[in-house]
């Protein structure tokens, strides 16, 4: 069956989580900051994480929002620097990272060839409508779904249902690209032929489901979606 859509999670795929901390690390007098900033950013995803799958298992759901700031908060404290300016900042950061360079010139080459182009992420609304607008991305996608719709997050199947019901499609048409072994490991299981952005070099997660393609960056998901 062809490709006929190509949907993306957002944060760590599309955009760079990273980018916030490092952004603040270069700001003037953020020194001592410097010294635990990747450290941080490390500790303040993972927990993010951590924390909507802990939610989703014990069925006490809150934004993406509420789990970011819960994740930061944790490796503030971790790092000995839970400062409430510092918090602020990068939360605010946060709200408008910036894609990884290949990514709208990948998103031109699937629209061109006339393929639908969606984020499907566990993000809140407004914090994908402000990465998509800092980021220029808002032109290239048709749709911007969030797990909030469905009051839950990402593994769970009902997340990767709102793709079909947008577009009316067979998961076995979608293409959907993730940077998270687990989101590309659990889209697999759905029935989404699955790419797994794997720019960290990471060993593959031990779920009972394997991503259909591994690549280094976005630059390989066209010809994967069947555009040369
Ligand atoms: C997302 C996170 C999980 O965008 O990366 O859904």
């Amino acid at each position: 069956m062809t490709v006929t859509t190509c949907v993306f999670d957002a944060y760590g795929t599309l955009f760079d989580v990273t980018a916030a901390a490092r952004a603040c690390a270069e700001e003037p007098g953020r020194e001592e900051f410097a010294a635990v900033a990747s450290q941080l950013a490390q500790i303040w995803r993972l927990k993010q994480l951590q924390y909507s799958w802990l939610r989703a298992a014990a069925g006490v759901h809150c934004s993406f929002w509420q789990v970011t700031r819960d994740g930061l908060d944790f490796a503030l404290e971790a790092v000995g620097l839970a400062d409430p300016a510092l918090r602020r900042r990068l939360m605010d950061l946060y709200m408008e990272l910036g894609a990884y360079p290949e990514a709208a010139g990948v998103l031109q080459r699937l629209k061109a060839a006339g393929r639908r182009c969606a984020i499907l992420s566990n993000g809140s609304p407004d914090m994908l409508q402000a990465a998509v607008a800092s980021a220029g991305l808002g032109d290239l996608l048709d749709a911007v779904l969030s797990a909030e719709s469905v009051g839950v997050f990402k593994p769970d199947r009902r997340v990767y249902e709102l793709v079909g019901r947008q577009f009316g499609c067979a998961a076995a048409e979608v293409l959907f690209v993730s940077s998270n072994g687990w989101d590309a490991a659990a889209a697999a299981g759905f029935g989404f032929r699955s790419v797994w952005v794997n720019r960290a070099g990471e060993p593959i997660e031990r779920l009972p489901w394997r991503p259909d393609h591994e690549i280094g960056d976005l630059t390989g998901v066209p010809a994967l979606a069947g555009v040369a």
